[in-house]
């Protein structure tokens, strides 16, 4: 109770860390360039562009993705019950041990990746600071993806997580909520992490023999499309025995749907507000927005953290279109769940049926 409590009166503090309530009086930094309210923060300049250039390559492709799941990855890595320090960095210091999780799976690939940076970093940023501000900044990658908060001043890791605490794709509704919820999420927050993360997303380990597997058609975009696509007819992720390579066991060829994001979104706890974001662009990303910063901040003390985000780079504006239904499908194909609202209506892409590509992997060249 005392832990839920204290979430309760950290998001409300929330609005405090609000990018737009910053104050204005910037001054340059000492690198003659930058300029900064806060310049204990000026450090994190050149740190942001190299994950921008080096990391990101620029495009909100695979390494982006990948920072994305590793916020989450760590985040959760807390339990009132259980222990664990949230989003402390122990994914990185205590890999040993974490990627030994199943729910990890693919993590080794991700911290190939950020770990060396975490590194190279290592006297400017915790790795539980690090983890969040190249989970904010992946985000910058994304057309449409909200502008988070970053805060900077976690503490070392003490401890790797205990096992367990990370929802893992064939998990039921009822444990998935119960974990989510006893870290302070509502089912709608659920719905609003998943969901929204997994509209720039991929399955690069668990689908055998195929890396780069979208979970929607738009990969690159943080929009409402896999809104709609979890929702099309067809069948769920199992465990390969279904889908022959290159194959897709859903509605849409290229892609695969994870079981927990199909039930999420038939689920009478969950369908409705999984529903109410298609084509809902800013409610999605100003709920997505709100739900991964109070990931970032759990196990954290919000009053002790500096806030940075002035060094959080601009949104990139959603310039895509609205959510369609792939060619050939009408809203008939559309297995709508919730009870009390309408599906909105869909326009068909027009042609024949196409196949979405894989996204390309961080190690192509
Ligand atoms: C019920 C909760 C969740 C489950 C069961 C789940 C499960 C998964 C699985 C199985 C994958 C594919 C792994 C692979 O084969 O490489 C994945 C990918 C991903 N997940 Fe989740 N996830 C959940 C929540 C979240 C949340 C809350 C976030 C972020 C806030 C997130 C971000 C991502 C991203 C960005 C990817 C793509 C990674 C890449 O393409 O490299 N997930 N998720």
């Amino acid at each position: 109770m005392a832990f839920s409590r204290a979430l309760s009166a950290l998001v409300l503090a929330l609005p405090l860390l609000s990018v737009s309530a910053l104050r204005t009086k910037r001054a340059l930094c000492p690198d003659g360039v930058n300029s900064a309210v806060n310049q204990a923060c000026c450090a994190l300049f050149p740190v942001v562009a190299d994950l921008t250039e080096n990391l990101f390559d620029n495009e909100c492709g695979d390494a982006a993705h990948g920072a994305l799941r590793l916020v989450f990855h760590d985040a959760i890595g807390i339990s009132p019950t259980l222990g664990g320090g949230g989003a402390d960095g122990s994914i990185f210091t205590f890999s040993t041990t974490e990627l030994t999780f199943h729910a990890n799976i693919g993590i080794d690939d991700v911290l190939d990746q950020v770990g060396p940076f975490i590194t190279k970093y290592a006297d400017v940023l915790s790795p539980g600071d690090f983890i969040q501000l190249a989970g904010a900044v992946s985000l910058t990658q994304c057309p449409g993806a909200p502008r988070i908060p970053f805060v900077m001043g976690r503490p070392q890791p003490i401890a790797a997580s205990p096992p367990g605490l990370v929802p893992e794709p064939f998990d039921n509704i009822t444990s998935i909520l119960q974990r989510f919820g006893e870290v302070g999420f509502s089912p709608a927050e659920v719905v609003a992490v998943v969901g929204g993360s997994h509209s720039v997303a991929g399955a690069d380990d668990i689908v055998p023999n195929q890396q780069g597997v979208p979970f929607d058609q738009t990969p690159s975009l943080f929009d409402t499309q896999i809104f709609v696509d979890v929702l099309l007819r067809g069948t769920n992720f199992t465990d390969g025995q279904g889908a022959q390579q290159g194959e897709s066991e859903t509605a849409v060829a290229g892609t695969v749907r994870l079981q927990s994001d199909g039930l999420l979104a038939r689920d009478p706890r969950t369908a409705c507000t999984w529903q109410s974001f298609v084509n809902q662009q800013s409610q999605l990303s100003t709920a997505f927005g709100q739900g991964v910063t109070k990931l970032s901040l759990l196990g954290q003390t919000a009053s002790k953290l500096v806030d940075c985000s002035e060094v959080i780079p601009k949104a990139i504006a959603f310039t895509g279109g609205a959510a369609t239904l792939p060619p050939g499908q009408t809203l008939q194909d559309i297995q709508a769940s919730c009870p009390t609202a309408a599906f909105p209506k869909l326009a068909t892409q027009p042609g024949p049926a196409t196949t979405v590509s894989p996204i390309p992997q961080a190690t192509d060249s």
